[in-house]
């Protein structure tokens, strides 16, 4: 009988060097950068979490020590906001996680790329099964979150399943993208992968269908991750990993979820994201609504 797909790990592959976002992410990793008053680690850490996963491996580096701050105890903080009798300050700084699920930390020494970051998880994640997320891409949802949905389809399927949506053909050289399996299984959260490529140039382009960052992988992707030489822009792509699965016969599926993606790894990503969530706060959605008209009239007044 082929293997149960249960995840409970998650890992958060955080050590690249964030350059789009200098000066700032100098001093500040980019998954620290807040939206309304989450930093993007906290919303990628909500989703695993809801999804099942009790353990959360992060992959740093040397540089990214704000992320293991942010999840350990303030003691100091946590002292002022009681005796100020802030109580439901105190309960945010204290929810970060949830008790039960547990933070592991791994370094990778040097960014070679996401997928020898994720091969840098493998001694704590073994041979299950586990989730991949990447911080910086923020996916909104009024219910189930993303990663839910992919589990609920890794458990249904047996099989590795990636997160996709359409993007412009323009776009593909941005993206891994995937080619579906002909007469494969119609169902829009499970289309059998026939092959991944990283990063095409539109005319190459299999599709349109380009890879987001959220993976649900089989354990034996760090097989495959060992046998992976750097391929686009020099690094260890996972995309290239992924391709070697579908090459040796293991199920992967491309899962388009319900929800909207935003790519908080660019400015303007961030910039959308701020105004979705500000909209979607009760205390802040008049106020935004009513700068966002008066800004409209300005430019247009311009
Ligand atoms: P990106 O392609 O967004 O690169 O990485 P980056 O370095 O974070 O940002 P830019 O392009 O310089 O602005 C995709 C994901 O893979 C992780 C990143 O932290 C991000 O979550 N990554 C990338 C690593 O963990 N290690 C690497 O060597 C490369």
């Amino acid at each position: 009988m082929s293997h149960p797909f249960k995840v409970s790990t998650a890992v958060f592959p955080v050590a690249g060097l964030g350059t789009r976002f200098l000066p700032a992410s100098k001093v500040v990793p980019k998954e620290m950068l807040p939206v309304v008053d989450m930093p993007l680690i906290q919303y990628a850490a909500n989703e695993a979490v809801e999804a099942g996963c009790t353990t959360l491996v992060f992959v740093v580096n040397r540089y990214k020590h704000a992320i293991a701050d942010y999840f350990d105890t303030a003691y100091e903080l946590e002292h002022k906001l009681e005796i100020k009798g802030k109580d439901d300050l105190l309960e945010r700084v204290r929810s970060t996680l949830p008790d039960g699920v547990r933070c592991v930390f791994v370094t990778q020494s040097e960014a070679r790329g996401l997928g020898h970051a994720v091969l840098c998880a493998r001694p704590v994640v073994g041979d299950e099964p586990f989730a991949v997320l990447l911080p910086d891409d923020l996916i909104w949802n009024r219910r189930h979150g993303a990663l839910a949905q992919m589990v609920a389809v890794a458990e249904r399927e047996r099989g590795s399943v990636i997160a996709v949506e359409d993007v412009p053909r323009e776009k593909t050289g941005s993206y891994g993208i995937v080619s579906l399996r002909e007469g494969g299984a119609a169902q829009a959260d499970a289309l059998a992968m026939s092959a991944i490529v990283e990063k095409p140039e539109p005319a190459q382009a299999p599709s349109t269908l380009a890879v987001v960052g959220r993976y649900i992988l089989s354990g034996r992707i760090f097989d495959a991750l060992d046998r992976t030489t750097p391929g686009a822009g020099g690094e260890i792509q996972l995309t290239d990993a992924i391709q070697a699965l579908i090459a040796d016969d293991q199920p992967v599926f491309a899962c388009r979820f319900r929800g909207t993606r935003y790519d908080c790894g660019n400015k303007f990503g961030l910039v959308q994201a701020t105004l979705r969530y500000a909209l979607e706060d009760a205390d802040l959605k008049a106020q935004t609504l009513t700068h966002m008209r008066r800004l409209l009239a300005d430019h247009e007044g311009a």
